[in-house]
């Protein structure tokens, strides 16, 4: 009996993809290093004990000092006021050592999160979340990119995917994720038509299924599935879920958004999770640091 292959989507490898731009970030921040007599320098401010947080900042915090940055973290009690944690802000923004400064997120509830963003200095958000940043993507006229987006435009650019003229639906619209990506695929850079999605869309499956290009960032495990997506496809898959898995001996897998095997048969090109978005997202922070740090310096 003869065999089929299945046709099978090439992996977006956002590990490898990851560790090149981080070889290469070495090198910018040893430049940076020699030239200006000091690193770069990132804050990552942490408030309170949220594990996961916990988890990724010293991920952060880890792969900043891997590449040669001043990295380290702020971390404060979960009763730290937002007077308090405002006036850290003022001292980093003030501090010529510090060109980037985060303060992850979620916080806690007595904090108001945008007074805390909006009170980052525009050209120390390395996030790009502060509504300059914000506003400037918008309106391509530079600033720091959201980490996320600038991540997939990466991973796609390096995998020469010609976007000018494909359909990209975007799955969610979130602040840091699906409507900065909606806004910088339809730039004349990307040359995309967008369709921006969301929780209330109608017929969601009639949208996925028209994408030439398909941002999925829901959070919502195996949502979209292969009957959802054209032929050829290329599929960014930017959720990170944890689901039971009693054969794992910390009791759960990371899944993303996307039924991942049975789309793999359908796509051109995939992000898998993890190993897909998530590292690009990291890379594009550490990018981020470079970027203000280069910034300030030709404009203290
Ligand atoms: N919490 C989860 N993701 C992020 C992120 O990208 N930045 C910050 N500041 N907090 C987060």
């Amino acid at each position: 009996m003869t065999e089929f292959p299945i046709p099978r989507a090439a992996l977006l490898d956002g590990n490898a993809l990851a560790a090149t731009i981080r070889s290469e970030l070495r090198d910018d921040v040893a430049d940076f290093t020699r030239r200006y007599g000091r690193p770069p320098g990132l804050r990552v401010v942490l408030v309170g004990e949220h594990p996961a947080s916990a988890s990724y900042v010293s991920g952060k915090t880890q792969d900043a000092r891997a590449v040669g940055l001043d990295a380290a973290t702020v971390a404060l009690p979960e009763t730290t006021s937002e007077a308090e944690l405002l006036a850290l802000l003022d001292t980093l923004n003030r501090d010529d050592a510090v060109d980037g400064v985060l303060v992850q997120l979620p916080l806690p509830p007595h904090i108001r999160t945008e007074r805390i963003v909006e009170a980052i200095a525009p050209e120390k958000d390395v996030d790009g979340f502060h509504p300059e940043n914000v506003g400037r993507a918008f309106t391509d006229t530079g600033g720091l990119l959201p980490c996320t987006p600038a991540g997939i435009l990466e991973l796609l650019e390096r995998a020469d995917v010609a976007t000018r003229g494909l359909h990209a639906v975007v799955v969610g619209r979130s602040l840091i994720v699906g409507k900065p990506m909606a806004s910088l695929l339809s730039s004349p850079r990307y040359n995309c038509t967008v369709t921006l999605t969301h929780r209330h869309t109608r017929d969601l499956a009639a949208f996925t299924r028209a994408a030439d290009l398909l941002v999925v960032a829901v959070g919502q495990p195996g949502l979209i599935t292969a009957d959802m997506v054209k032929d050829g496809a290329v599929v960014i898959d930017v959720g990170i879920n944890r689901v039971d898995d009693p054969s794992r001996e910390r009791g759960y897998k990371l899944v993303g958004d996307v039924a991942f095997d049975d789309v793999a048969a359908k796509a051109r090109l995939i992000t898998p999770v993890p190993g897909g978005v998530g590292p690009m997202t990291r890379a594009m922070l550490l990018r981020n640091t470079v970027q203000a740090a280069r910034a300030r310096a030709a404009e203290p």
